[in-house]
């Protein structure tokens, strides 16, 4: 028999999540599927991975879950006009202005870039926000106090013109919550489809700094799930200035309780993120990641990306590589997305030694 926790809580956290007003933007449940060929080059416990890059909205990613309910919230209450801001290449940034042009929604978007060719070359995630019809002002620094600052001025300036405006995650820390429940319902779902594999999970593993994670967090703690859930952020530091990741991950989960009307309160002792797998930097490619995005390509046919996905995969193969997960255990790793960045990392995978030179001799074009 399957532990999926306890049935009358699962009940309720569906009701609540049941409440919450939600635009749908995805193709759920995302499939789950076994990575046999991974398991066969690193040896070691069963493994599997939840396709959130096959989400929906076109290329998928685990934003998109938490954009239904932010944008369902925001909807429900009026909006016309999304206003947001990030790196870039932000991930959060495309889904969500091709979440506006479904929901013919006028999107902002404030985009911090070091005022370089190739920071600003339209490539990517910001290829994909031209594309989908959002209006892309760059602004030069990656402070996030200053893209922050320069979101909210600017959804002042709109609201005086009469527009009713949502301001995405930066430049509005307290939306955080809202975003979470997205992850607290793919929770379940997770549970859920494993239950029907006849899969006892014993351990998560997902690439997350603060949200992803804060919503799995919750729905674990309140299922009183046996899951071992582990997050490896793609952050040097977390989000709020002086907090540790798990402070920030247990406040997150804790808004998202809040929203969803529900008592249990997670601790950042409950809380097990390692953030040993950054590197140099948000979006530098370790030697690490590297070998986890060639690894996964080669053996499953799987694409992860540069900045987030292969980051979590690295500190797995890591810590399965150095026997610190049992070979008995089963472990689940929840595929965030990302792949556009993949794109535009070409010259960084050491991928020039594969190309084959040419054989053929007297041959002229
Ligand atoms: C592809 C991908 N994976 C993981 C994350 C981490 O998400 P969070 O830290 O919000 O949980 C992000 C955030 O932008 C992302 O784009």
């Amino acid at each position: 028999m399957i532990n999926i926790g306890n049935k009358e809580r699962l009940k309720e956290l569906k009701q609540a999540l049941g409440s919450l007003s939600r635009v749908p933007l995805t193709r759920l449940p995302t499939p789950l599927e076994p990575c046999a060929g991974l398991r066969l080059e690193l040896g070691g416990p069963e493994l599997w991975i939840k396709r959130d890059d096959l989400s929906g909205l076109t290329l998928g990613g685990n934003k998109t879950r938490m954009i239904e309910y932010a944008l369902g919230e925001a909807i429900a209450q009026g909006v016309d006009t999304v206003v947001a801001g990030a790196g870039v290449q932000s991930n959060y940034c495309w889904q969500l202005a091709a979440a506006c042009a479904r929901l013919r929604l006028e999107c902002h978007l404030l985009l911090g870039a070091l005022p370089t060719e190739k920071e600003t070359e339209i490539r990517g995630a910001l290829l994909l926000d031209l594309l989908y019809g959002a209006r892309v002002e760059i602004i030069p620094s990656v402070d996030w106090e200053v893209i922050g600052e320069t979101i909210r001025r600017r959804a002042r300036e709109l609201e005086a013109a009469g527009r009713k405006v949502y301001i995405g995650r930066v430049g509005q820390e307290s939306a955080l919550g809202i975003n979470a429940c997205g992850y607290a319902a793919a929770a379940l779902e997770l549970l859920e489809q494993a239950a029907e594999k006849g899969l006892q999970i014993d351990q998560v593993w997902v690439c997350s700094s603060d949200t992803t994670q804060a919503g799995l967090a919750l729905a674990f703690k309140h299922l009183e799930t046996p899951v071992r859930l582990v997050g490896v952020p793609a952050l040097p530091e977390p989000v709020v200035p002086g907090w540790s990741f798990p402070e920030c991950i247990s406040h997150f989960a804790n808004q998202c309780a809040k929203i969803l009307g529900l008592k249990t309160r997670v601790l950042p002792e409950d809380i097990i993120s390692i953030p040993d797998y950054v590197g140099e930097g948000y979006g530098m490619i370790t030697d690490a990641s590297r070998e986890a995005i060639r690894l996964v390509a080669r053996s499953e046919g799987l694409l992860l990306d540069p900045v987030y996905s292969s980051k979590a995969m690295a500190g797995l193969i890591d810590h399965i590589r150095s026997g610190r997960i049992a070979a008995h255990e089963r472990v689940v790793y929840i595929h965030t997305g990302g792949v556009p960045a993949l794109f535009t990392a070409g010259d960084s995978l050491g991928l020039e030694d594969r190309l084959i030179a040419s054989q053929a001799k007297g041959v002229t074009v």
